[in-house]
């Protein structure tokens, strides 16, 4: 384990996200490099990994090191593996996953803690996914916003994106399924504790966020285009380049993300495990 003693952690930003380096995440970790990603995830809110070389029972057993996987009800799983998902843009597909600001998950009363993001085949260049930290917005914003803000829920759902009345561009059909399990809905404060940094976070995202509780969907409008205007703003995010063996791990109490898709005629595939997370608080 001795190679295990020198992991070096180095932030890519003020706000967010961190390289991890000196990590073979095939090999078992112990409590100590455990307790070191912990603090650095709790941290940074993204850890990104390099040449790491997975197949999914690797994966999988890395991800079991964090906590209890969550089976993704909408994604294609990875054939034999129905704890990992694809994502994945053929070269003839125009539209990509995840293409547009966004939190996974925000739909369940229990959201999903993060996920490990896997690349096998990267384009040779595009396909590199933004980062936001969502504390760093809210620590942003007037204090008079701040208070309002703390006084609200936010009602979220999987129905208009994932549900059988979805208006989902047409060739991203045939990677998503089970619409019928579409159901979901869920309140949020909008200002979230973190579970594990303590910290505030902004939590409404423009994917899954219907309206402010108790608010008609033209009255949250105006106040949610003004936070996601704000989220959005390139100060707050961070960029990360994929290579094949890469691996982003993101919290997703903590931040949004973007896929860019601006790759059209390669190929781009990656492998994802979900972890389960907790009930978010005030
Ligand atoms: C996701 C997602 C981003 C990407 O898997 O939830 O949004 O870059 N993916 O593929
Ligand atoms: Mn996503």
């Amino acid at each position: 384990m001795a190679a295990y003693q020198h992991i070096t952690v180095e932030a890519c930003t003020d706000h967010l996200g961190a390289e991890v380096a000196g990590l073979d995440l095939r090999q078992p970790l112990n409590d100590e490099v455990l307790g070191e990603l912990r603090a650095a995830y709790s941290q940074h809110s993204v850890l990104f990994f390099r040449d790491q070389d997975l197949t999914p029972e690797e994966h999988i057993r890395f991800a079991q090191s964090w906590g209890e996987i969550n089976i993704n009800r909408f994604f294609t799983a990875v054939e034999g593996y129905p704890q990992v998902a694809e994502v994945r843009k053929e070269p003839d597909q125009q539209v990509n996953i995840g293409g547009g600001w966004h939190t996974d998950h925000s739909y369940d009363q229990i959201p999903a803690l993060g996920s490990m993001l896997y690349a096998r085949q990267v384009p040779p260049r595009g396909g590199d996914t933004l980062f936001a930290s969502m504390s760093a917005v809210f620590d942003g914003l007037s204090d008079g916003l701040k208070a309002t803000l703390e006084g609200l829920n936010a009602v979220h759902s999987s129905r208009h994106v994932f549900g059988a009345a979805a208006n989902r561009p047409g060739d991203l059909n045939s990677r998503l399924g089970n619409a019928e399990a579409a159901t979901q809905d869920a309140i949020h404060p909008v200002v979230i504790r973190h579970p594990l940094s303590g910290r505030k976070v902004l939590y409404v995202n423009p994917a899954f966020t219907r309206h402010i509780e108790g608010w008609t969907d033209l009255e949250s409008a105006p106040l949610l285009t003004y936070l996601y205007q704000q989220a959005g703003r390139p100060e707050y995010s961070v960029r990360f380049r994929w290579q094949p063996g890469s691996m982003a791990f993101w919290d997703n109490r903590a931040t949004w993300h973007y896929a860019l898709n601006d790759y059209q005629g390669e190929r781009r595939l990656m492998h994802r495990i979900t972890l389960e997370g907790c009930e978010l608080g005030r």
